[in-house]
C-alpha cells in the first residue's frame, strides 16, 4: 500500500514526465506552414528568376519571369530542363513569351520544395543552353 504522500509524489512525478514529453516532441496534428518553404533560382544572363513555393503537402507552385534573351515569340522552341529530367517547352508549361523576355508565369506541379534545392535548372533555345543555375533555399522571402 502506498501512503498518501507517496501517491502525491508519484502523481507529481508523472505530471512532470508528461510535461517534459509534451514539450520535447511536436504534437501530432499541429498545423504546418507550407508557405514558409520557398526556393529561388536566378538567371543572370536572362535577367530573371523563378520562385518555388510549397502550396500544400503535395504541390509546388513556380512563379517566374525572364526579362531578356528570349528573342523569338516561339514557345515551342524554348525549353526548361530540371536536373536530368526531360526538358519541357514553354508551350507545354504555359509560359507566354513577350520579346525580349517572358510574361509573368505561374505553374503548379506535384513535388516538394525541399527536394528541388540543389538541383540545376536550365533554360534552352532549341538545343542551346541560354542560362543555367542551381535552385537555392530562399531565406529572404
Ligand atoms: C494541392 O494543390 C494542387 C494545385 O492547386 C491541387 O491540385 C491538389 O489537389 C492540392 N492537394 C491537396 C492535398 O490539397
Amino acid at each position: 500500500m502506498m501512503t498518501k504522500s507517496k501517491i502525491i509524489t508519484f502523481l507529481a512525478a508523472l505530471f512532470l514526465i508528461c510535461l517534459v514529453f509534451s514539450h520535447a516532441s511536436p504534437l501530432p496534428g499541429k498545423p504546418v506552414s507550407y508557405e514558409s518553404d520557398k526556393a529561388v533560382v536566378k538567371f543572370p544572363k536572362l535577367d530573371g528568376k523563378i520562385i518555388f513555393t510549397q502550396i500544400n503537402a503535395t504541390h509546388v507552385k513556380a512563379n517566374g519571369k525572364l526579362n531578356k534573351g528570349i528573342l523569338k515569340d516561339r514557345p515551342k522552341e524554348y525549353f526548361i530542363k530540371l536536373a536530368s529530367l526531360n526538358e519541357k517547352s514553354f508551350e507545354e508549361m504555359g509560359i507566354k513569351i513577350k520579346v525580349p523576355g517572358t510574361k509573368e508565369f505561374e505553374v503548379a506541379s506535384a513535388g516538394k520544395v525541399s527536394q528541388l534545392i540543389g538541383l540545376k535548372l536550365s533554360i534552352l533555345h532549341k538545343m542551346k543552353v541560354l542560362d543555367s543555375a542551381k535552385i537555392k533555399k530562399d531565406f529572404l522571402i
